[in-house]
Formats: C-alpha cells, sequence, structure tokens
C-alpha cells in the first residue's frame, strides 16, 4: 500500500509563552543541520502561531493551530476561525482532541464541522479520536473509535490533506502506552473506517499515535504497521526530546 511521508506532530497545549519560541529556533536549526525525511510540525496556543510561523519563516517545521471554530466568522466571542490561523501562518489544525472532546462538549458532529472548516480555509485538519478508559476495559476500544472515524471525517476530506491521531484518552499525559498489538489493532481500524467512510480517498492520509510517545518507546511505535506518524504533547515542548522522536522515525 501506498505509504505518506510520515508527519510527527507536537501539541503544545496550554503551554508556552514568547520565550518558549526558542524551543521551536532550536528545533529547526536541527533539522537544518541534519535534515530528517519526515514532516515535522508545531502546534502552539493561539497566541503564539503568529510569531512561531514567523519565527519558523522559509523553514521546514509546519505551524498548526490547536482547534478552530466551525463558522467563518461571527459572533462567537473567543474563538477562532480557521481562516485566522491560516493567516497567522498556520499550515495545519488539530481538532477533535479528546480534551475538547470531554472537555468542551464537542461531538463527532461538531469536530467534522471544524474539519470542513479548516479544508476551506487551506489548512491540514489532524482529526483527533481515542477510547478512554472505561471503553477499552469493556472491550469497545475499535469500535468507539471506528464510530467516531465515521462520524468526525467530513466526506469532502477525500482528495484532501489531512491525517487522523489516534489518541487513546488513558495513555494521554499519563506514561501508559497501548502494547504494540493493541496499536496495530487499532490503527487497521481507523483505516478500514477511512476507506468505507472516503472510498479510496482514504487509503492514503496518515494515521498518527498519540500518547506518551517519548524518544525512548517512538521507534518502536513509529514501527508498527499502519502508524504513519506521532501526535507528541509533553515531549515536544523541549527541543530535545522532540528532536528524538523525529530522529527516531
Ligand atoms: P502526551 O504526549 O503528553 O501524552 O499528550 C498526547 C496528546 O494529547 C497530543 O495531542
Amino acid at each position: 500500500m501506498k505509504q505518506s511521508v510520515k508527519l510527527i506532530a507536537g501539541n503544545w497545549k496550554m503551554n508556552g509563552l514568547s520565550a518558549s519560541l526558542q524551543e521551536a529556533k532550536a528545533l529547526q536549526d536541527s533539522l537544518n543541520d541534519s535534515p530528517v525525511a519526515v514532516r515535522v510540525a508545531l502546534c502552539p496556543p493561539a497566541t503564539l502561531v503568529a510569531q512561531m510561523a514567523w519565527t519558523l519563516k522559509g523553514g521546514t517545521v509546519a505551524v498548526g493551530g490547536q482547534d478552530c471554530h466551525t463558522e467563518a466568522s461571527g459572533a462567537f466571542t473567543g474563538s477562532i476561525a480557521a481562516s485566522m490561523l491560516a493567516d497567522a501562518g498556520a499550515r495545519l489544525v488539530i481538532v477533535g482532541h479528546s480534551e475538547r472532546r470531554a472537555g468542551f462538549g464537542e461531538t463527532d458532529a461538531d469536530v467534522s464541522a471544524k474539519a470542513e472548516a479548516a479544508l476551506a480555509a487551506g489548512l491540514e485538519p489532524i482529526i483527533c479520536v481515542g477510547e478512554t478508559l472505561e471503553q477499552r476495559q469493556a472491550g469497545d476500544a475499535v469500535a468507539v473509535v471506528s464510530a467516531q472515524v465515521m462520524g468526525s471525517l467530513p466526506t469532502s476530506l477525500s482528495g484532501q490533506a489531512f491525517a487522523v491521531a489516534y489518541e487513546p484518552v488513558w495513555a494521554i499525559g499519563t506514561g501508559l502506552t497501548p502494547t504494540l498489538d493493541q496499536i496495530e489493532e487499532v490503527h487497521a481500524a481507523v483505516r478500514a473506517a477511512m476507506v468505507e467512510r472516503l472510498g479510496e480517498g482514504g487509503r492514503t492520509a496518515p494515521i498518527l499515535y498519540g500518547g506518551s510517545v517519548k524518544p525512548s518507546n517512538a521507534a518502536e511505535i513509529l514501527a508498527v504497521a499502519e502508524v504513519g506518524g506521532a501526535l507528541v504533547g509533553g515531549a515536544s515542548l523541549k527541543a530535545e526530546d522532540f528532536l528524538g522522536i523525529i530522529r527516531a522515525a
């Protein structure tokens, strides 16, 4: 099967002030000195998107947002439209992160609408799915994640640049990771659901794994079938750690 280039994306979540841009600069400097064959992106908080895009201008590290609104503009105080992220220099945007699904009540339909808004603004959406610990313990991980893929991917993704990220909720920020067999099982199910939803258009987009990825486990996770990259939280905040993951890919 045709494999797309791996994507290693960092999600800074609600971390980072302007001083943190030096980490982005150090990352880009290292990749300039010693380039890699994977795509690299950093998704800082919205307040840093423009500054980071400026800092990395002309470099290989792409900048992304962490969320966008479903609408292109309007009376939505505090929200950010996909076109605003694009205008600030972002090329990607994470949508449907479990922290937004759980903390802000986002549904699959909301996530699908956000992915559509991202495409309309010319951004590459990274659409997140993942089961909770209860769902995994009940034996429902594959069913839950497959249903999220079916409900969260708009059909307009077909033929567009996008990624899906499988992030088991219980593995995020906990140091816990699924076994490699569990990752392989869910990624295969995600691919099957992508193809069911999008037809041929669902065959090549990368499926990222996210949840406690670090330099010491990145190589084995990234070698699993259908793992097309990683979405990295805590270990993306420091250039040195993030580089350890990127260079393991
Ligand atoms: P951690 O890498 O900190 O577990 O976070 C994963 C994540 O949620 C990335 O979006």
